[in-house]
């Protein structure tokens, strides 16, 4: 076992600001007010057409690297693209781009997956990044034929993470017995670039995952939810992580609506949020969790039930509208007012923002020129001062 690990710890003051990438155009019809962007499951009004646009993924990564990103993250579900072949398309694309990729352990083996990432890390030249989901939706894991239920995923990741990370580290053969996963004689002549290895992400909400999380992941991603509770969050993961021995960084996920005045930023939200509530109305149930068994989608909409509006801008109403259905959660203001936020979740822990917009290819330009060197000076002039968040 590989614990104690530094991957994904970033240096005092520096932020790692992450989009998202998706694989073919919006449909026109929900053009700037697209809940999703990589499509699959969480598509609830169909806003990404089924298909794989080559063109579109290098010119959308090539503006998120032009706009000042670090990453951009792909999506996982049991019917898009697979990431690993998106990642390693928009890298040759790109050159400083790094790319996060969602995967979810239990479909390909570990020693396997363990290799893909490590060699996609030496091919771009140490730009890869793995977010680990255990998975939110028995119905979907069945369409890949995995019929564990919830908590039994989790189980099987802390597994398939130790055989992972011993695959990346180990420079002997090993064996390994678990439960879900048995190998003899595991050996790897690919390395990370990036060492020890790749960064794992990790996200999820439950019992299971905060455990699971605590003792193999480096960075723990959050979706947006209210300060206090982040904080709580963050707290309590940390307490855990210690008694492991280890650190865990944080992430998390929002969704800027930006404007030159306050009052348009809200307008602009409100038109986004009736747009929504058409093209998903009679798809999915307001209120009702979008995956079914994730403790995540079902905090976000506990959350938007109870109030509108959290910490002055955390703006909730496209949550319920969505079932939580991801990242849906709102920062809505002028550029100055969320880079605010954003500095205000900085405080709480987090150094990882995973941002996107509703019109994702313009958003990521609009954050790139208005939004990101907020973030970035703010969060330089805390790390100036001791005693910052991890
Ligand atoms: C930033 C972030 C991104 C996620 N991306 C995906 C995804 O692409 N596909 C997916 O099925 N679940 C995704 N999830 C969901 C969770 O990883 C998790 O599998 C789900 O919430 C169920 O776990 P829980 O019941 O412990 O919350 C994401 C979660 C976070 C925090």
């Amino acid at each position: 076992m590989t614990e104690g690990t530094s991957a994904g710890v970033l240096p005092a003051g520096r932020v790692r600001v992450v989009g998202m990438i998706g694989v073919q155009r919006e449909d026109p019809s929900t053009a700037g007010a697209s809940l999703s962007v990589f499509g699959g499951s969480i598509n609830p009004g169909g806003e990404v057409p089924a298909g794989v646009d080559g063109e579109y993924i290098a010119e959308f990564a090539s503006a998120h690297e032009d706009a000042g990103f670090d990453m951009v993250l792909t999506g996982y579900s049991s019917s898009t693209p697979d990431g690993f072949e998106v990642a390693g398309y928009a890298a040759g694309a790109t050159s400083r781009l790094g790319y996060l990729i969602a995967h979810r352990p239990g479909f390909v083996a570990p020693t396997l997956a363990a290799r893909k990432a490590a060699t996609l890390d030496q091919l771009t030249g140490g730009r890869i990044g793995l977010h680990i989901i255990s998975g939110g939706s028995d119905a979907e894991q069945r369409q890949d034929g995995d019929w564990l239920d919830h908590d039994g995923r989790y189980r099987r990741t802390a597994e398939y993470l130790d055989v992972m990370k011993r695959v990346w580290t180990e420079t002997k053969p090993f064996d390994f017995g678990g439960d879900f996963y048995r190998v003899q004689g595991a050996r790897s002549q690919v390395r990370c670039r990036q060492q020890p290895h790749v960064p794992l992400f990790f996200g999820g909400a439950s019992e299971a995952a905060v455990e699971v999380g605590a003792r193999w992941a480096d960075v723990f991603a959050f979706l947006g939810e209210p300060l206090d509770s982040i904080r709580q969050r963050v707290e309590d993961l940390r307490r855990r992580a210690a008694g492991h021995g280890r650190e865990l960084s944080f992430s998390v996920s929002l969704r800027p609506v930006l404007a030159d005045t306050e009052e348009a930023a809200w307008e602009r939200a409100r038109g986004i949020l009736a747009r929504v509530e058409k093209s998903t109305r009679g798809k999915i149930v307001p209120g009702q969790a979008a995956r079914e068994q994730s403790a995540l989608s079902q905090r976000l909409v506990n959350f938007a039930a109870t109030r509108e509006v959290y910490d002055e801008r955390l703006w909730m109403p496209i949550a319920y509208a969505s079932g939580g259905a991801g990242n849906t959660t709102c920062l809505v203001g002028t550029p100055r007012q969320v880079a605010d936020s954003l500095l205000a979740y900085h405080d709480a822990g987090c150094t990882s923002f995973i941002l996107r917009g509703f019109d994702p290819l313009n958003d990521a330009i609009e954050y790139g020129r208005e939004l990101i060197p907020l973030l970035r000076q703010g969060a330089a002039r805390s790390g100036a001062q001791p005693a910052a968040g991890s």
